[in-house]
This record gives structure tokens, C-alpha cells and sequence, in this order.
């Protein structure tokens, strides 16, 4: 039901785009965008010119969308490639955003995809994660933003999840809640712990009432609440919002109670606490399901839909929808920061191309003030990249891992990093 809706929205939204080029620049408008090289930047224009595409030039075909006939006498010419031709390019998707100077710092000891991560003061704590499809890690990595290297690295508990974790923190103790445990496209638990910085100790919470994949998780007014995610299946979005008092990494109730579900479910949502309001911000509907009887749990592309959709819950405990992300965006529940009273986002997933259904990259820095509820676009990352795990310190944005795109001109998936990257933030 609210995939169809998210469906419909943003189709409509590429459709104003579209007709509203036509009505302006007539019937076939075609643009060359000549990305000049970053080096020797000094006009407006180019500080917003990707840093991405330098060297080639990309031609970008909008068809006059009222004019039928011709497009129903091309139809019939039965041109193969005729179709290809008209179609948006891959990097359809990226914004213009002003360029960032990005420096390269010391890689994690692993890649890392759908890793977690929080920020304790000056130490970054990096959780599990997949290392391949077939591989996930069972540790902590922990990096250090005072000498800028990777300290310290523990066992997280065996019965733990590995990836699509629920995750927050007090500023001592984190708080880790169900996900999938095992490689490729395995069962999500419902086991939920608590890691204690100090002393490094582990201790086990009651379970949440149910498994969820990568449900929005956050600390809020001393309750732990979790929200959405996707249901057993890994597709299904589960709507349901559940909370729990904790104290010093331990619950002090016996159950978890049951709150006002949130409008629309899904995973790979960024959870916020800001002004003392909770966001749920981006996400998506659909996930990769386990192949069935594959005794792997092999992944399989199932449809998903991406939204950018942002809700809030205030005093009032009701949901309320304030702007939305400039763009769709998922798998970004550890890309954000809070910075001076505003969230800073890095990369994630937008919606798959239309035309050749690949998933697409995102590369853009976004923020959002929490004062004014609105949104922009504050720069580029060195490429685009989902799951990145983002810190903030001394005036620096850093995030580290995840799944990079191929290229300046391709932003599909590709490589799984363990690179760490910062840039100076002015906001
Ligand atoms: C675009 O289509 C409209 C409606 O069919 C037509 O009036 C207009 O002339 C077309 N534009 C061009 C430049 O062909
Ligand atoms: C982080 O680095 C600083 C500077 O080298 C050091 O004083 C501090 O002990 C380190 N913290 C940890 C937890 O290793
Ligand atoms: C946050 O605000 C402080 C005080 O106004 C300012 O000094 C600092 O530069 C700001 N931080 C960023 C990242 O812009």
C-alpha cells in the first residue's frame, strides 16, 4: 500500500520534470554538461561542477513527453536502440553540490558493508557488518579521532546479529537490538544487548518482541525505542514501534511496550534525537530476500522502493511528516552526525534507475536543520557510497566503509572499503 503511494509520488514528480523541460525548451532538449577539472576551480559554476565526471562529457535526452505521434511513428520504425536512446544516464540521480576537499586517513583493519558504528566522545566504535556475501565479521574495530588510528578490537557476544542492527547510545553504553544473524540473506533474531565502553562488557536485554531487519533505533527521554525495519521475511516493512526504559545499559522494565507505529515501516533509516524530538528520516520498503530452499539463504533482488520521506515524534507522541530528503535515500542509519543543532548526512541508496532498474549510488553531503526543518545539499563525497559509518570531531566529518560506486559515470555498487575520508565541515 504505501510502496504504491511512494511509487506514484515520485513517478509523478519525474513527470512534472519532465513535461514542465518540454513546455520550456521545446520538443527534444538535449544538454552536454562538460564537468571542467577541479584544479584550477574559481567561478561559482564550477565550484557547484562535479568532481566526479571530469573527463567526459555526457548527453542527457529528454523526449518532448506530449508529442505522441512521433513517438508512436518511431514505435513502429521498430527501432531496437531506438528506446536506449531516449533514456536518462546512469548519473541521472547525483545533485549539484559544491565540491569538498576530502583527505584520505587510515582504513579500517576490515571492509565493511551494513556495518554499524557509534561515536563515544573521541573514539569511533565500529560493529560487525558483512566483509563479503558470504563472510560477516564478529568484532569491534575502534578508532581513535585524537591520533587518528585503529586502536582497540574486541568480540562482539556469539549469539549476536551481525548486520541490520537496531543501534544507540547513552555515551557509555550502546545499545545493540535483534538483526540478521550469518552471511547472504539469513534469519533476523531477536536477541538485544548492551556493550559497556568503560569495561567492555556485554549483558543481555530482554528480546524484542519480534526479529526485525534494521529497525530505526534510538535513546529518547531514557526509553530505548525501536521503530519499523523489515518483518521475518527481510521484505516485508513492519510498521510496529516498541520501547523499553533503560538505565546505565540495562532495562528497567521487564517488557518492551508498545507505542504508536509509524506511518510508513522499513529498514536502513537514519534515527535521530535533536530538540528533543525523534526523526525517522529516509529508508526504504523491500528488501533482498532469501532465495527459497536455498539451504545458503542465497540473496535475491526483491522490489524495493527507496523514499526520503522524514517523520517526527514530538510531546504529543503522534507522527508527524515535516519536509522530506532533497532525494530518496537508504542505508543510512549510521551515515549521519549532529552537528550544531543540525544532521549531516553522507551517501547512501537512491531509487533504482527506471529504465535499467540498477540500484543507484548516492555521493551527496546532505543537511538538514533541525531548527528550521528544511533541507540542502553541502557537498560531495569522494565518490558515492551506501552504508558509509560517519563521526564527527574537532570540526571534522568523517565516515569510513561501506560499498562505493564504479566510477565518476557509474553509480552502481561495486567494491566493498574499508577506507576512513574527512573533510573541514562549515556549516
Ligand atoms: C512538443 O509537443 C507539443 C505538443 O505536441 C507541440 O505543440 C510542440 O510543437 C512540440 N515541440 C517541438 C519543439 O516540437
Ligand atoms: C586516543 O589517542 C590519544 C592521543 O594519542 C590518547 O591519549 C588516548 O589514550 C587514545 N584513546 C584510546 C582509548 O586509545
Ligand atoms: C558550530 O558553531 C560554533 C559556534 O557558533 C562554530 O564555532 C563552529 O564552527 C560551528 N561548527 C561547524 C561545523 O560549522
Amino acid at each position: 500500500m504505501g510502496t504504491l503511494e511512494h511509487n506514484a509520488k515520485y513517478l509523478s514528480t519525474k513527470l512534472v520534470f519532465l513535461v514542465s523541460c518540454a513546455g520550456l525548451l521545446g520538443a527534444v532538449f538535449i544538454a552536454d554538461f562538460v564537468w571542467t577539472s577541479s584544479s584550477s576551480i574559481s567561478s561559482a559554476y564550477q565550484s557547484y561542477a562535479s568532481n566526479w565526471a571530469l573527463q567526459k562529457s555526457q548527453k542527457i535526452l529528454f523526449l518532448n513527453a506530449t508529442n505522441k505521434k512521433d513517438d508512436e511513428k518511431e514505435a513502429l520504425k521498430g527501432k531496437k536502440d531506438h528506446l536506449a536512446d531516449r533514456f536518462l544516464p546512469a548519473t541521472f540521480a547525483d545533485l549539484p553540490a559544491p565540491k569538498l576537499e576530502w583527505e584520505q586517513m587510515p582504513s579500517a583493519p576490515v571492509p565493511r558493508l551494513d556495518g554499524y558504528a557509534m561515536q563515544i566522545k573521541n573514539l569511533l566504535y565500529v560493529f560487525a557488518g558483512y566483509g563479503s556475501l558470504d563472510h560477516v565479521h564478529s568484532h569491534v574495530d575502534v578508532y581513535n579521532f585524537t591520533d587518528n588510528t585503529w586502536g582497540e578490537s574486541f568480540d562482539i557476544p556469539k549469539d549476536m546479529a551481525h548486520s541490520h542492527l537496531g543501534i544507540a547510545t547513552d555515551g557509555r553504553y550502546i545499545y545493540i537490538v535483534s538483526g540478521q544473524y550469518g552471511p547472504q540473506c539469513r534469519t533476523a533474531i531477536t536477541r538485544t544487548f548492551s556493550l559497556d565502553t568503560e569495561t567492555k562488557k556485554w549483558r543481555s536485554m530482554p528480546p524484542l518482541p519480534a526479529p526485525r531487519y534494521a529497525p530505526a533505533t534510538q535513546l529518547w527521554r531514557g526509553r530505548l525505542h525501536v521503530i519499523g525495519g523489515s518483518k521475518e521475511n527481510r521484505h516485508t516493512p513492519g510498521v510496529d514501534h516498541w520501547s523499553i526504559a533503560v538505565k546505565d545499559g540495562d532495562t528497567i522494565e521487564k517488557e518492551w511496550r508498545t507505542e504508536v507505529p509509524i506511518p510508513h515501516g522499513g529498514p536502513h533509516r537514519a534515527c535521530v534525537v535533536a530538540n528533543d524530538r525523534l526523526f525517522v528520516i529516509g529508508g526504504q520498503e523491500g528488501d533482498f530476500m532469501p532465495k527459497p530452499g536455498s539451504p545458503i539463504f542465497k540473496c535475491s533482488r526483491r522490489n524495493e522502493v527507496v523514499y526520503g520521506d522524514v517523520y517526527m515524534l514530538d510531546s504529543e507522541m503522534k507522527w508527524k511528516a515535516v519536509p522530506a530528503m532533497p532525494k530518496p535515500n537508504s542505508h543510512i542509519e549510521c551515515s549521519w552526525v549532529l552537528v550544531n543543532n543540525s544532521i549531516i548526512i553522507t551517501g547512501g541508496t537512491t531509487e533504482k534507475h527506471p529504465e535499467t532498474k540498477r540500484m543507484i549510488l548516492v555521493g551527496e553531503v546532505f543537511q538538514f536543520r533541525v531548527d528550521s526543518l528544511t533541507w540542502s545539499v553541502i557537498g560531495k563525497l569522494p565518490f558515492r557510497i551506501k552504508t558509509t559509518l560517519a563521526g564527527f570531531w574537532d570540526g571534522w566529518l568523517y565516515f569510513t566503509s561501506g560499498q562505493r560506486d564504479r566510477g565518476p559515470d557509474n553509480p552502481q555498487p561495486q567494491k566493498v572499503i574499508g577506507e576512513m575520508w574527512r573533510t573541514k565541515l562549515h556549516l
